[in-house]
């Protein structure tokens, strides 16, 4: 669906800047002024923070780059940050969460930033964005946030380990960083499936051709094996001089984490921004039950291979939610009674009046909660 599609007219927005400062001050006149902006822009809208789509590119047969150019009310990034992106799918309101994968220099000198999705077999968004989203077409956004950038860092040697999609926020901060620090020592080791999965490829080697401070590994697992002790030492044998920024499937850097340690690296130089949760059925003692939502008086069944969150989703209910990873809490809500198990943690909850994290809890066994 198309948010907005009202005509654009760039060569206005200079001389309505004054009237949406002055509607911004009366209540009524704002919603009207909101109204109106957004029916001659929709990013002049001083209430939602939106976004265009002004490119889209194929990068892989299951991964698109989708270049934005945001309201003027968003405030910009560092490289490695991420941002919420919102669509109404089927009428129905979505957001995920996705990193920038372009340069803070393209935002400075285009005003446009990218992100890069790739497909989740069912996943609602991933594949709606993928199908759906087409240049011209309005999103909403979020500021950018996180700590996942090297402006947390003073390292001079750099090592970015990623996996699948995990190369977004690595991509972002290589563009952006490695024409301003020749003096900095940055190597990338990626690991795809084979060469057909490999996440933008050819920019990746221009960049290694052109800067003789970046080293790039690419590790393609369908022949190479997956990540392990050897591969890891022979390919970046000075893992432990470096600052390591880790992303990728919840697996891989649960073992890339285990190796790094191995390898000399200490917990405080490890880095990582998690992408999701990915349920592991088996690997849960107990799973499923009967979860009963008590404010909508709605009862669900589960069978251990849905969060609470998503099986609050299924049963036609609109928790709040934000990262769906555990990061940012705003699924928070109380459980009454029963059992959930935290898939980051493994542990197990029973006390009653309980705060939880939804997106992160499973059911184990018959549970209450206040939504
Ligand atoms: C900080 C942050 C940055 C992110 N940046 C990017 C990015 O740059 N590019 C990108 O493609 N994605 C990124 N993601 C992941 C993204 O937010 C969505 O989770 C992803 O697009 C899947 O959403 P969906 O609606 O398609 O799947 P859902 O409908 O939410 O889930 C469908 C199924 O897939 C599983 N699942 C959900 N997410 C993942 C995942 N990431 N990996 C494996 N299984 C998963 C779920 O457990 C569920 O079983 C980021 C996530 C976070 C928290
Ligand atoms: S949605 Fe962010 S912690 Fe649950």
């Amino acid at each position: 669906m198309r948010l907005v599609s009202a005509p654009t007219i760039q060569s206005r927005i200079g001389s309505l800047m004054f009237l949406e400062k002055f509607w911004q001050r009366n209540g009524f006149i704002q919603t009207y002024g909101d109204f109106l902006l957004s029916e001659i822009d929709p990013l002049l809208s001083p209430r939602r923070l939106q976004a265009r789509v002004v490119a889209i590119r194929q990068e892989t047969a299951d991964a698109k780059t989708y270049v934005f150019k945001p309201s003027r009310r968003w405030k910009g990034f560092q490289a490695g940050m991420h941002l919420q992106v919102g669509v109404e799918a089927q009428g129905v309101a979505l957001s995920r969460y996705y990193s920038v994968s372009s340069s803070v220099q393209q935002f400075v000198r285009e005003g446009t930033f990218s992100i890069t999705v790739k497909r989740i077999p069912q996943g609602r968004m991933s594949n709606w964005l993928f199908d759906n989203l087409q240049p011209e077409d309005i999103v909403r956004i979020g500021q950018a946030d996180g700590e996942f950038t090297l402006e947390q860092t003073p390292a001079q040697k750099v090592l970015f380990l990623a996996a699948g999609s995990g190369i977004t926020p690595m991509m972002s901060m290589l563009t952006t960083h490695l024409p301003q620090a020749p003096e900095r020592d940055f190597q990338l080791l990626y690991y795809c499936c084979n060469p057909d999965e490999v996440i933008f490829a050819q920019a990746l080697q221009s960049l290694a051709d052109q800067y003789p401070n970046f080293k790039l590994e690419v590790v393609h697992t369908d022949t190479e094996g997956l990540i392990n002790a050897e591969q890891l030492a022979s390919r970046c044998a000075d893992a432990a001089e470096r600052e390591v920024f880790l992303c990728g499937p919840g697996g891989f850097m649960q073992v890339a984490r285990e190796l790094l340690e191995a390898q000399g690296v200490t917990a405080d130089h490890i880095r990582q921004e998690s992408f999701g949760v990915r349920l592991d059925v088996n690997a849960l003692e107990q799973t499923g039950g009967e979860v009963f939502f008590s404010k909508a008086g709605v009862e669900a069944e589960a069978d251990g291979s849905q969060t609470i969150l998503m099986l609050a989703e299924s049963a036609g209910l609109k928790p709040k939610y934000g990262c769906r990873t555990g990061i940012c809490h705003e699924c928070k809500c109380v459980k009454k009674s029963g059992a959930v198990r935290n898939l980051l943690t493994g542990q197990v909850s029973l006390a009653e009046n309980e705060a939880i994290q939804t997106c992160i809890s499973v059911p184990q066994g018959k549970v209450e909660v206040a939504l």
